[in-house]
């Protein structure tokens, strides 16, 4: 088969991981007989100094004729003074929408090899972490009205978290597919103790699961709670759904408790097969161009666009089967680097996964 990537490298290091999933798709189509073809469109800072605005039209059109997208990562420190609508972020929000990509899925997985890498202590964490969050990702404070002003003489400014039920039950039914197939157990986070936006959350999580997923066990946790279950007992969670605001936050904790946040992936879906699959991470100007980057997140959310987009399952097991033998063999990269281990940069370690499949 022959498909259509639309890649978006953005920021930072969004080219060499980019370049470490691509090698690593290539390899795929050279194993299974497909036939990716790989378009670059700009997004983020780069966009911005080439075309003037983080998502330049063609961007958007580009991905969504595409088959599904894979992005980098957006953001560095020299667009940080930039007006709200110049500024790299604005460009992943607008393409979020603009696919209409409500959902959201960030698996938090401890990969058995690097429990030591995980800050929590090992009794912790040794029965094994997985903890799916599905963020709602075009509703809520996101994308809620903002104004400011001056009231009084005084300055104020602010954003509104707004959801209607036809958003959360949306989110809840993904959520609850996945759930299915899992534990049956769905946990919902919300702050339901005084925000009316998350009343409204729960009222209809709730009623969605039991006309919907009776057989599905539903248990409401407040924001604060959860983010201190996650590093008291990250294993009592399986999947978990929540909104925007608290799902951004909450994924890069649960990434935390698993090593590294350069081994997770994330996969952005709407009503369409075309996805946006990215790493969780962000563009960290700080190392970028060093070769040092960890590309496996983004090597895992090419796998996710396998399956999830693509429907090309025994594909998405045969990358993660090599990232995992990657593991086995004793390679890291500089961010789960440990004693005894074989340290390697970025695009040697991408190499050496295509070479695993
Ligand atoms: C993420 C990021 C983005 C978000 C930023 C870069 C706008 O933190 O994908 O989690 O807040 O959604
Ligand atoms: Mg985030």
């Amino acid at each position: 088969m022959n498909y259509n990537i639309a890649v978006l490298e953005g920021d930072g290091i969004g080219p060499e991981i980019c370049a470490g999933a691509v090698k690593t798709l290539e390899k795929v189509g050279e194993k299974f007989g497909h036939k990716f073809n790989f378009t670059y469109y700009p997004i983020g800072g780069s966009a911005i100094d080439k075309c003037g605005v983080p998502l330049p039209e063609s961007t958007a059109e580009g991905c969504l004729k595409s088959d599904a997208v894979l992005l980098g990562a957006v953001g560095g420190y020299k667009w940080d003074d930039m007006p709200v609508d110049k500024r790299p972020e604005k460009g992943l929000l607008e393409i979020r929408k603009a696919m209409r990509l409500y959902s959201n899925i960030r698996p938090a997985k401890l990969w058995k090899n690097l429990a030591k890498a995980s800050p929590l202590k090992y009794e912790l964490v040794k029965d094994g972490v997985e903890i799916i969050i599905v963020r709602e990702l075009t509703g809520g404070i996101y994308f809620g009205e903002r104004k400011s002003g001056l009231e009084n003489g005084v300055q104020y400014a602010s954003d509104t978290e707004k959801y209607d039920v036809r958003e959360i039950e949306r989110i809840t039914e993904i959520a609850c597919r996945l759930a299915m197939k899992r534990s049956k157990k769905l946990v919902s986070v919300d702050k339901a103790n005084v925000l009316e936006s998350s009343r409204l959350w729960r009222k209809t999580v709730h009623a969605y699961c039991k006309n919907n997923y009776p057989e599905i066990e539903v248990r409401d946790v407040l924001v604060d709670n959860m983010a201190m279950q996650i590093v008291k007992n990250p294993s009592q969670f399986d999947v978990v759904v929540t909104s925007n605001l608290f799902g951004d936050i909450l994924s890069d904790e649960a990434a935390q408790v698993t090593g590294s946040i350069g081994m997770l992936a994330s996969s952005s879906l709407g009503d369409s097969k075309c996805g946006l699959y990215e790493p969780i991470h962000g563009s960290a100007p700080d190392i970028a161009g060093q070769d040092t980057a960890n590309p496996i997140a983004t090597i895992l959310a090419a796998a996710m666009m396998l399956r999830d987009s693509l429907d090309l399952n025994e594909e998405y097991t045969a990358v993660e089967n090599a990232v995992q033998k990657f593991l086995d063999c004793g390679y890291r990269t500089a961010d789960i680097m440990e004693d005894g281990k074989i340290k390697v940069g970025c695009a040697e370690a991408a190499r050496l996964i295509a070479d695993m499949i």
